[in-house]
């Protein structure tokens, strides 16, 4: 029997992002710099790409393709994922990519990948930890390979098995944040995965208890729902060092391929820009906490 759903976790975040409210500050505003640095690299934006996968289906080449389109935008490219060639594509761009790993039952599956993602020249290799179990009380098989959840031992043996930065996508609690960190990841992305569980906590209202937890020792990704330089605004004001978006850059690519996702990125970010300019943030370091309010109506 299939349950009834209740409000998807998707229109739950929708709603809280629109609900979160900025303050206007003028005097002494200047125009913005909205570079962000992150592992020793430097992007335009801190509006990188989801960790998609699949895109082939959609436009010819469209993983390359996506990549293409965000570094010509000074942007950081998240992986899903995909073939080993894939990523090689994806990495020949000259894009700056983390390569996220499925949480594969086959455990030397998984190392392989990582020794893969480390030859074809990726940033930052991690795991999206939300994706072992599926709704029919079994661990999900995706592409005929099954899933099984991460362990926090494991996670800390992948950490030392790799000379690179290490993620964990998937991070929707201050529970998981604290065994990320005693396991020694190196980043986080906080995401519900467009809602692997319905009426999950929406990312930015878990942020500040993440922050909070991780002290600033490792690079906060937000991912969920994002879709303007507004919402990326408000993710990084409370905390976030870099947002990802993925279906609204999506369907840029199914449009017009490398363009599209380039043309997109560069509209958020001059969207971001315009909220700095409006805030008196001068650069990323300067969008606090202060300026966003709760709104209750
Ligand atoms: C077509 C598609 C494929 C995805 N594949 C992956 C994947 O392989 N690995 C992963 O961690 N997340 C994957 N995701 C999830 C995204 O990384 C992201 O968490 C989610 O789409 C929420 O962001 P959005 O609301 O901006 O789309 C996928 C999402 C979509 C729409």
């Amino acid at each position: 029997m299939h349950m009834t759903r209740t409000v998807s976790s998707d229109a739950i975040t929708r709603a809280y992002l629109d609900s979160l409210l900025v303050e206007m500050r003028h005097i002494d505003a200047v125009r913005p710099d909205t570079s962000m640095t992150v592992y020793g690299r430097t992007f335009s934006t801190p509006v990188a790409t989801a960790a998609l996968s699949h895109l082939n289906g959609h436009y010819p080449d469209g993983m390359a393709q996506m990549a293409l389109g965000a570094h010509q935008a000074g942007a950081l490219v998240f992986s899903g994922m995909g073939a080993n060639e894939e990523l090689t594509g994806m990495t020949a761009t000259g894009a700056s990519v983390i390569k996220i790993i499925k949480p594969y039952a086959d455990r030397q599956s998984i190392r392989n990948r990582i020794r893969h993602a480390e030859d074809a020249g990726a940033l930052a290799v991690g795991i999206d930890i939300d994706h072992a179990f599926n709704r029919q009380h079994g661990y999900d098989v995706i592409e005929g390979m099954s899933m099984y959840p991460m362990s926090s031992t494991e996670i800390a043996e992948l950490v030392r098995f790799t000379s690179l930065p290490f993620v964990i996508k998937g991070v929707l609690s201050r529970q998981d944040a604290r065994k990320c960190l005693d396991a020694g990841v190196q980043g986080m992305v906080v995401s519900h995965h467009n809602g692997r569980l319905d009426c999950a906590v929406p990312p930015l209202m878990i942020l500040p208890e993440i922050v909070e937890e991780t002290q600033g020792k490792v690079p906060l990704f937000v991912d969920c729902s994002l879709q303007t330089g507004l919402d990326v605004f408000k993710a990084l004001a409370l905390g976030a060092t870099a947002c990802s978006v993925g279906r609204p850059l999506m369907a840029r690519l199914k449009e017009k391929g490398a363009q599209g996702v380039r043309e997109g990125i560069e509209d958020i970010t001059r969207d971001l820009a315009y909220t700095m300019a409006m805030t008196c943030t001068p650069d990323l370091a300067h969008i606090d906490r202060s300026i966003v309010r709760e709104g209750r109506f």
